[in-house]
């Protein structure tokens, strides 16, 4: 009677921000792209709502309606008009708070196997997913995907062979709202770059299948904010670069630091490197682009 899904991290190859929109959030200019880092969400039909996580971080993620997964089970019931009678059990390998959009991928995966359990319609769930949160639609698709308006407007990107990835994890997660904060702030003080809405030259380099190319323009407005929150980590992407990286960026609003690497191979060192140079807390190897929530 469970259903288990199997939903990807991401990293933004651009996150390009805008203004702050009245409604709190920023306009958004980003290329999201899937990673074969997963989480998994079982559900099974329960006497009430529950949520359990076992695996990385666990301790830190909330089993309460903080938690996405949970938000998602009881908005779909309500959609579908049924009771949100299940029991979810998230098995984490996503960081947390990691800037890797996991409590997001719990989010779309929990709608995936409610909707399997509650027979509704996978066409019906990315506006749910939109009502989530900005970066819940984006694991629902996968891949490799242009988004606009807050995160959450897709639009799947055409690219040619895979990107290699070492993720350096850090011991304190970022919050996300904080990270915008710091921006708006550093904006205010005149202290930022320029917004990067324009996209062409990664939406190219992927076309392209040029690893070189999207290392030279791996963007994050973010990066600034996510700095001044965590300095520590100007010295992990020095190190991830010297020791051989194409390039490094921060993910998302951090702290889990991303570089790209030239092949399979080249990350399996670059993650071993990392790992000796005491510059994080644990390495993780990954390939994308990866596809989107799967029923397994
Ligand atoms: O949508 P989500 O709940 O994931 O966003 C978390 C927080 O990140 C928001 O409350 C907001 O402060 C910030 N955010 C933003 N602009 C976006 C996406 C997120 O300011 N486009």
């Amino acid at each position: 009677m469970s259903v288990t899904v199997r939903v990807p991290a991401k990293v933004n190859l651009h996150l390009g921000v805008g203004p702050l929109r009245p409604d709190g959030y920023h306009e958004l200019v980003t290329v999201f792209h899937a990673v074969d880092l997963f989480d998994e969400v079982q559900a099974t039909p329960a006497s009430e709502l529950s949520v359990g996580v076992v695996g990385e971080g666990a301790a830190d993620v909330p089993t309460d309606s903080g938690n996405l997964a949970w938000r998602a089970a009881a908005l779909l019931a309500e959609h579908a008009g049924v009771d949100p009678e299940v029991r979810l059990e998230i098995s984490k390998a996503i960081p947390v708070a990691g800037g890797m959009a996991g409590g997001s991928a719990d989010g779309a995966a929990a709608l995936v196997a409610c909707a399997e359990l509650w027979g509704v319609s996978r066409a019906e769930l990315p506006d749910l997913a939109a009502q989530l949160g900005s970066d819940v639609a984006f694991p629902l698709l996968g891949g490799t995907a242009l988004g606009t308006g807050r995160g959450e407007v897709l639009a799947p990107a055409l690219t040619t062979g895979s990107l290699h990835w070492v993720f350096a994890l850090a011991d304190q997660g970022i919050s996300t709202s904080a990270a915008y904060r710091e921006l708006d702030r550093q904006r205010a003080a005149g202290s930022a770059p320029p917004p990067s809405l324009d996209a062409a030259a990664m939406l190219e380099a992927l076309r392209a299948g040029s690893t070189e190319r999207v290392a030279a323009v791996l963007t994050n407005d973010l990066e600034p904010a996510a700095l001044a929150l965590a300095p520590a980590l100007r010295r992990t992407l020095d190190a991830g670069r010297d020791l051989g990286a194409l390039a490094g960026i921060v993910s998302g609003s951090g702290p889990t630091c991303a570089f790209l690497c030239p092949d399979a191979g080249a990350a399996v060192k670059l993650a071993a490197a990392l790992a000796a140079e005491d510059v994080c807390r644990t390495t993780r190897v990954a390939a994308g682009p990866a596809p989107g929530a799967t029923v397994v």
